[in-house]
């Protein structure tokens, strides 16, 4: 039998995930879950998320289990995909203590994301150390798990470079190939971009209150979808409307199957020639979503009621992928030559 490919993805908790993270990450891994041809892991990095947070746990800690809620409603499932905590994991923390021997301190300052996420957070005067060494401690997640494909955004591209160096200087260093080369597995097309929010910023987010979140109850869906920024030249319904920037067709075009592209065509040509009001749209764009969210939101409704179920499947994927990661350790140590007592 061939080895089965082992895919690892994670995600910082810092707030619920809105549906940019659904249609960007979530049904991808849920749609590779159910091909079945993958052993999956998904972690919640809530290490890495202290590592600008080192001040707020408490935010992080509620944000966990939102986060978890989220992945267990969308649709993954504990049985097949091990679900887990990264600071449940020692191993980690471990592993980066050999890595960070073999990267330079100036290789981490030139890697893109952290450079970018240095200026945005304000450290350019001071940067803390576990800030700059998360590249490592990334490298440590995948590799521990012997992950051959992570999908992740491309914003996280120096992450996987990172680590794939960090797996060949160490296979090369110690005469060993116990750890394996990931690859990363980026966004298709369509959902290549981040989705704007509802305003039209570039960005959905929390902290802009621009997002729809898969906690969203239906009522909050229709006023956030009914108050999305559109065209402001379309004042009247009679005026022809702009399709370029208007963001209910841009959520039309991502979310929008295969049996709503007739429809969606006709609405912007119509839209464009002038005669099709915003409020049609918008409704339009209310039942596509809600055919795709509606399951999600009942299913996470049940969840979230029950914390002690939750906390049970977080301990046992914890605990399945901590002896995973103490096998790979202890590979790695003997590689090293640091097995001392056998
Ligand atoms: N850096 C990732 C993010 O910000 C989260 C993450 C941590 C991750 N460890 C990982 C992603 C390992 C993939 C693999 O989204």
């Amino acid at each position: 039998m061939i080895a089965k490919d082992i895919v690892l993805t994670a995600d910082r908790p810092t707030g619920k995930l809105h549906i940019g993270h659904f249609i960007g990450s979530l049904r991808k891994r849920v749609l590779m879950q159910e091909e079945g041809k993958y052993k999956m892991f998904v972690m919640l990095a809530d290490q890495q998320a202290l590592t600008d947070h080192a001040k707020d746990p408490d935010k992080i800690r509620k944000s966990l289990y939102e986060v978890a809620v989220d992945y267990l409603a969308v649709g993954l499932n504990p049985k097949i995909t091990t679900i887990f905590i990264q600071s449940q994991i020692p191993e980690l923390a471990e592993f980066t203590m050999y890595y960070m021997n073999l990267v330079s301190i100036a290789r981490l300052h030139r890697n893109p994301t952290v450079k970018t996420e240095i200026k945005q957070k304000g450290y350019t005067e001071s940067v803390p150390v576990g800030f700059l060494v998360y590249p490592i401690s990334q490298a440590s997640d995948i590799t521990a798990f012997k992950a051959t494909k992570v999908p992740v955004g491309n914003d996280q591209k120096p992450m996987i470079e990172q680590t794939r160096e960090v797996v060949r200087t160490f296979n090369h260093t110690y005469q060993t190939d116990v750890l394996v080369e990931p690859e990363g597995i980026y966004p298709d097309n369509k959902a290549a971009g981040r989705l704007p929010g509802l305003n039209g910023n570039a960005k959905m987010s929390k902290s802009l209150n621009n997002g729809i979140f898969l906690a969203d109850d239906a009522d909050t869906l229709q006023k956030k979808v009914m108050s999305m920024y559109t065209d402001s030249n379309h004042l009247g319904m009679e005026d022809p409307g702009q399709i370029e920037g208007n963001m209910v067709f841009k959520y039309l075009d991502v979310f929008g199957g295969r049996e709503d592209q007739k429809q969606i065509a006709e609405m912007k040509e119509h839209y464009q020639r002038g005669g099709l009001g915003d409020v049609q749209v918008k409704r339009y764009l209310l039942e596509v979503l809600n055919r795709e969210l509606k399951p999600i939101y009942k299913r996470r409704k049940a969840y979230a009621q029950d914390l002690g179920e939750i906390k049970r499947i977080l301990k046992k994927g914890s605990e399945y992928a901590q002896a995973f990661a103490a096998q790979t350790l202890s590979e790695v140590k003997k590689a090293m030559g640091i097995n001392y007592f056998g």
